[in-house]
């Protein structure tokens, strides 16, 4: 997953980087400084002694010694001066500036904590946007392939939008409660339904005779008469969901294609990496997880039917007796697909996170 939200102990994290958020000194601290020094050791220090210091939205690179990362990152954000100091401008270079050093360094993971969230004492909701847009604009540019994740140690630091927060509290109490006692028509036990389909679409590399296809996939799932039924029955669904005896990944490509997007467009947008829809892509049979269908669903801008089609396709379905299931709903429903806030959303309410 490119981008995660953790709570946790930066010291903890098994990643090929962690950045440490330093004064300019580079000679140690408190809050994260500290801990990233007790938990290397003494030898990161003596290292640091010779980088001469760091500048403020700067970061320098030293070995990782007795911490599970390879690397320590530091760099240096601003203290808080009101926000009209160049603030923002000198954390947003922080994040960059150790992202770019990160990828210098080939990581293919690396871990940030809040910088300047603490002692620094920028505002928290503005220090996590600051964050969180860095890292998006970093993670967007094609050549990123970058696992990156933004540490909250303490649940206080973690400011997600009020507003935001208020509506999807009331929208899961309306929605949430109400259906409790319902559990999802398929459930999450579902097994994924791989038909092969006749399609015309650049995706025909996988078809197959509809019938050797439902032979020879294998039904667990007590949906199996509805979906057939559904399978036989016309869809009214648009014409790039239409054809349900597509595979999901059949389906995928060819709603990428209706959508007019590019690959690697759709996947950065669903916080899926490249690998994985490597993978996903090359194999018709491809069983997806309830997240990583929910993460494209996002990703295409489908609405609720369209999503909940999608669903089905991979043997899933919304259900409104799970709290993520519902959170997703709220902002499809809303038509905001912005990832970001959905899993800033999920973290809030300590659900997982979308995407794969
Ligand atoms: N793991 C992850 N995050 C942590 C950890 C940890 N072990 N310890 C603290 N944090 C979080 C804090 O909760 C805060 O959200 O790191 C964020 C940054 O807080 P600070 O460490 O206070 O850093 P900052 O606000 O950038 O101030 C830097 O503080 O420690 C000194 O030497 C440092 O002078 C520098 C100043």
């Amino acid at each position: 997953m490119p981008f995660r939200i953790v709570s946790g102990d930066i010291t903890k994290l098994h990643v090929d980087a962690i950045v440490n958020a330093a004064n300019t000194s580079l000679l140690g601290g408190g809050g994260v400084d500290g801990a990233i020094h007790r938990a290397a050791g003494p030898r990161l220090l003596e290292e640091c002694r010779t980088l001469n210091g760091c500048r403020t939205g700067e970061a320098k690179v030293t070995q990782g010694y007795d911490l599970p990362a390879k690397y320590v990152i530091h760099t240096v954000g601003p203290i808080w001066q009101g926000g009209h100091r160049g603030e923002e401008e000198l954390l947003r270079s922080a994040y960059r500036n150790s992202l770019l050093l990160a990828r210098e360094k080939h990581c293919e993971s690396v871990a940030f904590p809040m910088i300047s969230a603490g002692v620094y004492g920028y505002p928290k909701e503005q220090a996590l946007e600051v964050a969180v847009s860095t890292i998006r604009a970093f993670l967007d540019e094609e050549e990123n392939d970058m696992e990156v994740l933004l540490v909250i140690f303490d649940r206080g630091s973690f400011r997600f939008d009020v507003h935001l927060y208020s509506e999807i509290s009331g929208y899961i109490r309306n929605t949430y409660d109400e259906e409790k006692e319902r559990g999802s028509i398929l459930g999450d036990a579902a097994k994924t339904v791989a038909f092969g389909g006749v399609s015309g679409s650049r995706r025909s590399i996988f078809a197959r005779s509809k019938k050797e296809a439902i032979d020879s996939c294998e039904m667990e799932c007590s949906a199996m008469p509805e979906l057939m039924a559904a399978a036989a029955a016309p869809n009214d669904l648009k014409a790039a969901l239409e054809n349900l005896d597509e595979s999901f990944s059949q389906s995928l490509l060819r709603l990428i294609d209706s959508k007019g997007m590019k690959d690697s467009e759709c996947y950065k947008k669903a916080n899926i990496d490249r690998k994985l829809f490597s993978k996903i892509r090359s194999d018709v049979n491809y069983r997806p997880s309830k997240q990583t269908v929910l993460a494209f669903a996002v990703a295409l801008e489908l609405d609720l039917s369209e999503t909940e089609a999608f669903l089905k396709k991979a043997g899933f379905a919304l259900s409104h007796s799970n709290k993520a299931d519902v959170i997703v709903e709220y902002f499809i429903a809303n038509r905001n697909y912005d990832m970001y806030s959905i899993n800033q959303a999920l973290f809030a309410f300590d659900q997982n996170l979308l995407g794969a």
